[in-house]
């Protein structure tokens, strides 16, 4: 698939604001900086469309950009960060898991995780949420530019975890936002759940 077009389409605070259209959405979640905001910029080919920062807790709403004039994706806050009150985050908590439960045409969930540093537990919990849940959802690993040898063990590791407590693991993606990295694998995947709606 190529990406020919990308505008901003608006931000939302509430899942019940968020557009009444017949569009498929793509959304990107993580622990706040491992990269979403990075990462849709990337895909889109545009630089700063969706806006980023070296300081987590960024994105504070639910952002969508329309691609090729035909499907969303969906920026959401980021998850797990502590430096925000605790009554702010379990705002953006109740947001996040309110737009993950409600969406009707939400296609799949792509969960980031940083594989520059060791598993986290929050990210372990919030993959077995979406499991639990049966939210369609693939796992895309971010940041493997800044140390090979952390990145295959973070990699092996969070697999080997969710085996511990799934039966088979979802789709995977390794990318670099800033080497522009697997950013192919995902266009293809985006385009085979595409055509996969439409039969
Ligand atoms: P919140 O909106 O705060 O939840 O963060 P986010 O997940 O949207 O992260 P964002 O895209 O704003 O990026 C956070 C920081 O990580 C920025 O300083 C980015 O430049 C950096 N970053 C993103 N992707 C990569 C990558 O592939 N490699 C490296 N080295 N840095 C990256
Ligand atoms: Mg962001």
């Amino acid at each position: 698939m190529l990406i020919k077009t990308a505008k901003y389409a608006g931000s939302y605070a509430d899942v019940k604001d968020c557009p009444g259209v017949n569009a498929v959405e793509f959304a990107f979640i993580g622990r706040s900086n491992v990269g979403k905001s990075s990462l849709i910029n990337f895909l889109m080919g545009r630089k700063d469309l969706a806006r980023t920062s070296s300081k987590p807790g960024k994105t504070q709403t639910i952002n969508y950009y329309l691609v090729n004039d035909s499907f969303h994706f969906v920026d959401l806050p980021g998850y797990g960060f502590a430096q925000v009150s605790k009554e702010k985050r379990s705002g953006w908590e109740s947001m996040i898991t309110g737009y993950l439960l409600h969406r009707e045409h939400l296609a799949c969930v792509f969960q980031l995780i940083d594989a520059s540093i060791p598993v986290q537990q929050k990210d372990m919990e919030f993959t077995n949420w979406m499991g639990e849940h049966e939210i369609p959802f693939a796992i895309v690993f971010t940041k493997t530019d800044k140390k090979e040898k952390s990145d295959d063990d973070t990699i092996a590791a969070y697999k080997r975890q969710m085996l511990d407590f799934w039966e088979s693991l979802p789709p995977v993606f390794i990318t670099s936002a800033r080497k522009d990295n697997g950013k192919e694998e995902l266009l293809h995947y985006f385009e085979d759940i595409l055509k996969s709606m439409k039969d």
